[in-house]
């Protein structure tokens, strides 16, 4: 048994210890919303925070975030950070198939909480996730948006 803390609740999880994240996530807690794009770190769609930070659940063990925090997609709109970030993707109208923007909004909110006033080039250098739809300018002007850099229309 590994206990973990997902979103403030204490879970209890039956899995190897170097079962990926994403996996007990998904297939043993039923949180789907975190997604499974690559599976080798490269997309960024199964992006959870872990003590705040971007982590790639995809290849993090299990046993790697016993006793630390994380946070997924589900508790966005629950954190204050958060919340803005989901109404800023609203705004702006940034998903197109969406499969991507779970691990886009974890990043952005990542990015906003450790640095509310983001330059345009920590902007560049946080939001590296792939989105196959090409959101990217549409995910730029959201993120300025929070952070109270967006130009006004
Ligand atoms: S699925 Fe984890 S980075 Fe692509
Ligand atoms: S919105 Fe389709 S992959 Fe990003």
């Amino acid at each position: 048994m590994i206990e973990l803390t997902i979103n403030g609740q204490k879970r209890r999880v039956d899995a190897e210890s170097d079962t990926p994240l994403l996996w007990v996530l998904r297939d043993d807690l039923g949180m789907t919303g975190t997604k499974y794009g690559c599976g080798v770190a490269q997309c960024g769609a199964c992006s959870v925070l872990v003590d705040g930070s971007v982590m790639r659940s995809c290849v993090t063990p299990v046993e790697a975030v016993a006793g630390r925090k994380v946070t997924t997609i589900e508790a966005m709109e629950k954190d204050p950070v958060g919340a803005k970030v989901v109404e800023a993707w609203v705004k702006h109208q940034v998903p197109q198939c969406g499969y991507c923007q779970s691990g886009q909004v974890m990043a952005a909110t990542s990015l906003l909480k450790q640095n509310a006033r983001p330059s345009d080039a920590d902007v560049e250098a946080a939001m590296v996730n792939l989105c196959r739809c090409g959101t990217y300018n549409a995910i730029k002007a959201a993120v300025r948006d929070v952070a109270g850099l967006e130009k006004k229309a």
